[in-house]
């Protein structure tokens, strides 16, 4: 089988972790400040500040920016429930909006038809590998004195209009689980350029300590571990290999996938895709449902997956939402499907995969 997602682990990472183990420093060593620095320089923001998985990063990153109860937070309902729960962490109210419906990312319009007196603050997320909007949302949120949180999870090395993204908003938030673009077991980072913000991260993540054993706060532990960031540092002087190997894939679907049932990712110009995911849409001139799609693909050995089934203002737990109305996210839960896309996937497996989706008649 094809599989849908996997790490691309080698035997450098496993070195690296052999040496943390073997120096005895396996935690609050220096792997994770080296980490930290190589990825602000990457990026282009002053701070970084490691974490333990991308909701933490979203979750104190909110915090640090005095996200509280009372407070609405706008996000896209078409995303990981991670960017909405985040919130809903805070004691704040995750607000859903519909995102756009040719790159499925978060609508400008819908957030100003969605702003009230309580909103705070807006989280972008750059789905699936392609940068949103980041310059009316960046207006929308400096003329309505809203703070901006990239939810970056699934863009390590993406760029909008030249600029990498988590360099945009008030925190960049990156998720380093191993189906990710770069991946550190599990893991994640908060970029910013603000050190007052980085600061009160840290101690956010670090028992709310201001100095050794003296607390100032309650705070978490929510700490990156030098395992994790030492496997981070050979993942990160992969990514642009990595991201390069995705982009070749994603081509080969874009100019051999000939089926007029499939519509293919739509590419904005502004933006340097990494492709986290290459998901397409299953038309419904589509000779089979989308579910049958997926069985029919794992019939020939091609993993795929559903990024993602239920939208945020979908999910039980949010019913009480007011309301929402998000038709181009219903739409797209019921369409969308992923396909391989991985730097393991090779050229061949790709081409594979489009004669199968091409040869597929009613
Ligand atoms: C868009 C998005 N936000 C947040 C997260 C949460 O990251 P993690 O799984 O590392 O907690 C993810 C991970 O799947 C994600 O895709």
């Amino acid at each position: 089988m094809i599989p849908v997602a996997k790490p691309f682990i080698g035997e450098e990472e496993i070195e690296a972790v052999a040496g943390v183990m073997r120096s005895g420093m396996i935690a609050c060593g220096s792997v994770v400040s080296e980490f930290e620095k190589e990825f602000s320089e990457f990026i282009g923001t002053k701070e970084a500040v490691g974490v333990n998985s991308g909701t933490a990063a979203l979750h104190a990153a909110l915090l640090a920016l005095g996200i509280s109860k009372g407070d609405d937070v706008i996000v896209p309902s078409f995303t990981f429930f991670a960017t909405a729960s985040a919130v809903s962490l805070c004691g704040a109210k995750p607000v859903c909006v519909d995102v756009d419906e040719k790159t499925f990312n978060i609508s400008p319009d819908e957030i100003m038809e969605n702003l009230s007196f309580r909103t705070k603050a807006v989280i972008g997320v750059h789905l699936f590998g392609q940068a949103f909007d980041l310059k009316p949302v960046t207006e929308i949120c400096e003329d309505n004195n809203l703070l901006l949180i990239e939810d970056c999870a699934q863009a390590h090395g993406a760029e909008y209009k030249g600029k990498k993204v988590g360099s945009f908003g008030d925190a960049g938030c990156f998720s380093f689980y191993p189906t990710k673009n770069m991946t550190t077991g599990e893991g994640g980072m908060i970029t910013c350029n603000d050190s007052k913000s980085s600061d009160k991260i840290r101690r956010i993540i670090n028992h709310g300590q201001s100095e050794k054993y003296l607390h100032t706060e309650i705070g978490y532990n929510m700490r990156m571990s030098d395992i994790d960031a030492a496997i981070g540092r050979v993942q990160f002087s992969k990514l642009s290999v990595m991201n390069k190997l995705r982009r070749r894939n994603a081509g080969i679907y874009d100019s051999e996938i000939l089926h007029q049932g499939i519509t293919k990712p739509f590419n904005n110009p502004d933006c340097l895709h990494v492709y986290h995911q290459y998901a397409v849409l299953v038309e419904d001139n589509f000779p089979m449902e989308r579910d049958e799609l997926m069985k029919y693909l794992a019939s020939n050995g091609i993993g795929s997956a559903v990024h993602y089934p239920v939208p945020v203002h979908r999910q039980p737990v949010y019913a009480d939402m007011p309301n929402p109305k998000c038709p181009v996210a219903d739409d797209l839960s019921r369409r969308i499907l992923s396909l391989p896309v991985h730097p393991g996937v090779s050229e061949d497996e790709c081409r594979y995969i489009c004669e199968v989706i091409n040869e597929i008649s009613g």
